[in-house]
């Protein structure tokens, strides 16, 4: 903690100091947990625009600079050089495995993946056309009807336990998913492919053929899941943690940040980009619709650009921009109209002044959604995809809140803005009234 205070002195003349604290880098942060107890007011910040909720050892951003760092590695060696397992390993254990450590990590992900028989029979119980979401969210909260013998958030052994299983068996649930809503059997998980070839043979193998894994599509799968892996306090991330601070059981906690991770703000935005770019058809249209986001007046927003944090330029954009090319390329798809339309997109709002002064770029949702779209990925499996990635982020920030020894249940105040204090009004008294009123018309 760093020794400087803020001096804040309430309009009659009580006085407080606010301790500043510093983090090994970035924006120091004024502790205001006195603040209620020293002047009798709270804060007041919707959305957590300049709130911190905790401190964290795990990810940081730099919003200014487009600078994100996992354990202090940044992003883009992460993606030139690492494997989405080997993130994991990071993000959870802090540092990056030996070779032995990685050998043993990857082997217990590939031999946790299938999943409890009783657990597949529920998925015969959503109706066929169920949004993947839905499916997921609900399905990974029945694992704690599964798996609760190992529950005990004190025991090391049942957390680590408890991020195999949620990192293994995720791929399994969001296959199961989709096989279920194209009216496919369920395929079951080979554990001799690594964790984005077992996907791919979990989405697109049927039991009747063979089917070849495309390198270039599990590569692709690898980069998106380690550049979505985590990205500090986000929504859902935050709702994972607030779940959890109840003592909640974490397979619980991670369906409820399945379920913020859905909306069209945050990981539902790739989905969105796909219809957007569908309703918007042809490049032609392009100037009406960056009019209609420009429009106050009109809610229509370009989705896939802007960021609450990232204000220059989104790292993990950059990154992915690349890989969407060396996708179309070697499906000797470099034509896709709906590629050209999307780059045409991104060009004109690059250079168009609202929403240069917006500070509105591309995020990583503008090119993932397409790269998806190339893979043959359906447009309802994209925010799917997004959340196997984050769910290791999830993980980590649960195992980091849980033993946190100054943690708190999370229980944020308000500023009360209905009615004051009144009294009850029984209900013929208020018949009365109500003849009386009418009587008076
Ligand atoms: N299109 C048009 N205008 C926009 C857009 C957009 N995509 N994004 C922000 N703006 C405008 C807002 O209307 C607002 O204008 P105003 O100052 O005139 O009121 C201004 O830019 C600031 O926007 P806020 O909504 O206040 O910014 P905030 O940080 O709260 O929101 C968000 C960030 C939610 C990502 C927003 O930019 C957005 O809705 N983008 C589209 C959805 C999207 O792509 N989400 C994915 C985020 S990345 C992720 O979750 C992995």
């Amino acid at each position: 903690m760093s020794q400087d205070a803020f001096r804040l002195v309430s309009p009659s003349g009580d006085e407080t100091r606010l301790p500043v604290r510093s983090g090994t880098t970035g924006p120091d942060v004024v502790d205001i947990s006195d603040l209620y107890r020293d002047l009798g007011v709270f804060t007041y910040d919707p959305g957590f625009v300049a709130t911190g909720s905790c401190s964290s050892d795990i990810t940081f951003i730099d919003g200014e600079n487009g600078v994100l760092l996992y354990r202090g590695y940044p992003v883009e060696q992460l993606a030139a050089h690492s494997s989405f397992i080997e993130v994991a390993y990071l993000l959870l254990y802090g540092e990056l495995p030996t070779a032995a450590a990685l050998e043993e990590f990857d082997n217990i992900i590939r031999r946790h993946t299938m999943l409890n028989e009783g657990m597949l029979r529920f998925f015969n119980g959503f109706r066929y056309d169920a949004h993947p979401m839905a499916v997921l969210s609900a399905v990974v909260g029945s694992m704690s009807a599964y798996y609760h013998d190992t529950l005990d958030a004190s025991d090391p052994e049942h957390r680590d336990i408890f991020a195999h299983r949620i990192l293994a068996k995720l791929p399994t649930i969001a296959a199961a998913a989709y096989k279920l809503s194209i009216g496919q059997p369920f395929m079951y998980p080979r554990n001799d492919l690594n964790y984005c070839e077992n996907l791919l043979h979990m989405l697109f193998a049927v039991p009747a053929e063979d089917y070849e894994i495309d390198p270039i599509a599990a590569e692709a799968l690898d980069l998106l899941f380690i550049l979505h892996a985590d990205h500090e306090q986000n929504c859902s991330t935050s709702t994972v943690r607030m779940a959890g601070s109840s003592g909640a059981n974490p397979y619980s906690a991670i369906a409820a940040g399945i379920s913020a991770l859905w909306g069209p703000a945050h990981g539902g935005a790739n989905e969105a980009v796909l219809k957007m770019l569908e309703e918007i058809g042809d490049a032609k249209n392009i100037s009406k619709f960056v009019a209609k986001a420009k429009d106050r007046d009109d809610p229509f927003r370009l989705m896939g650009f802007g960021h609450r944090v990232y204000k220059s330029f989104d790292p993990r954009a950059k990154i992915i921009r690349e890989m969407c090319h060396k996708v179309l390329a070697n499906l000797g798809r470099v034509d896709t109209p709906m590629f050209d339309l999307a780059l045409e997109l991104e060009q004109v709002a690059l250079k168009d002044d609202y929403f240069i002064e917006k500070n509105l770029y591309p995020n990583v949702d503008f090119y993932s959604g397409i790269i998806y779209r190339a893979l043959q990925i359906p447009t309802t499996m994209f925010t799917v995809m997004f959340a196997l990635g984050r769910s290791v982020g999830w993980t980590a920030h649960w195992q980091e809140m849980i033993i946190d020894p100054t943690g708190k249940i999370s229980r944020p105040r308000q500023l009360y803005t209905g009615a004051p204090q009144r009294d009850y009004v029984p209900i013929e008294e208020r018949k009365l009234r109500e003849r009386r009123a009418n009587h008076s018309l």
